[in-house]
């Protein structure tokens, strides 16, 4: 028996009109809506929030969103509220992506408004930490991760932490086509397990689900899912593809 149940989660960034997501999410749920070995979510852009959650009704697949303000309401144009992705039925949200810290400048501490913020409201925070090349090459990369992570998870009570999922996304895997190894992304997952240890407790940390992302791909997946600290994916390009994110949860249901 697994501690922690497998988590695919496709993040589809800025791809895909309401319509298309439709067809999308159709052939997704038609294989996998009853699929009770892993935990299934699906991230498209907000357009599509609605018109997707409509679909995932009576599936055993959750929504998230991509992104969010930590505000509750207010002047903030062209935002959107955790209690807005609520109303659509979102249980999931992404939050430090590094597209979002390296183009919009968002910084650990705003990242960890928007985590405080989003478990208030019952939302799930998927909280991305990852090193860029240069990082990794100067030996930075643990250093890197654990910034992110502390200050990304700063105020977060023991109580609430295992509804926190982490995605560990090394940069420069991120659309590459360059997956970290095995060994790479292990020895990054047990060190922020060990952090989580630190912070929350063991008991705790055990339960608490980190995900690597990064070119995850059906080829690769298998070997990064067998690994004892990589709880599951988070799926770029490859769930931009309902057959390639079909087999990606198969991949993850097919782990002992
Ligand atoms: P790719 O799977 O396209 O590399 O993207 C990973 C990612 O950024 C998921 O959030």
């Amino acid at each position: 028996m697994l501690l922690r149940k497998k988590l695919i989660a496709g993040n589809w960034k800025m791809n895909r009109t309401s319509a298309d997501a439709v067809q999308l999410v159709k052939d997704i749920v038609v294989v996998s809506g009853k699929e009770h070995n892993v935990d299934i979510v699906v991230c498209p852009p907000f357009t599509a929030l609605e018109s997707v959650a409509r679909l995932l009704e009576g599936s055993v697949i959750k929504l998230g969103a991509q992104n969010m303000h930590p505000e509750a309401s207010g002047a903030y144009t062209g935002e959107i509220a955790a209690d807005m992705l609520r109303a659509l039925f979102a249980s999931y949200v992404i939050l430090g992506h590094s597209e979002r810290r390296s183009y919009f400048k968002e910084t650990n501490a705003f990242i960890n408004q928007k985590v405080l913020a989003a478990l208030k409201s019952q939302l799930k925070p998927i909280l991305c930490v990852g090193e860029t090349l240069q990082e990794r090459e100067t030996r930075a990369t643990l250093k890197i991760v654990q910034a992110q992570l502390e200050q990304g998870l700063q105020g977060v009570s023991r109580e609430i932490a295992t509804n926190v999922v982490i995605a560990y996304e090394p940069v420069w895997a991120i659309g590459t086509g360059k997956v970290a190894t095995t060994a790479q992304a292990q020895e990054v997952h047990a060190f922020i397990r060990s952090l989580l240890a630190t912070l929350f407790g063991d008991t705790v940390a055990q339960k608490i689900r980190i995900l690597y992302g990064g070119s995850m791909k059906p080829a690769n997946a298998s070997e990064l899912l067998a690994q004892r600290d990589i709880d599951g994916g988070l799926i770029g390009g490859a769930s931009l593809e309902a057959r390639s994110f079909l087999d990606l949860i198969q991949a993850a249901a097919a782990v002992k």
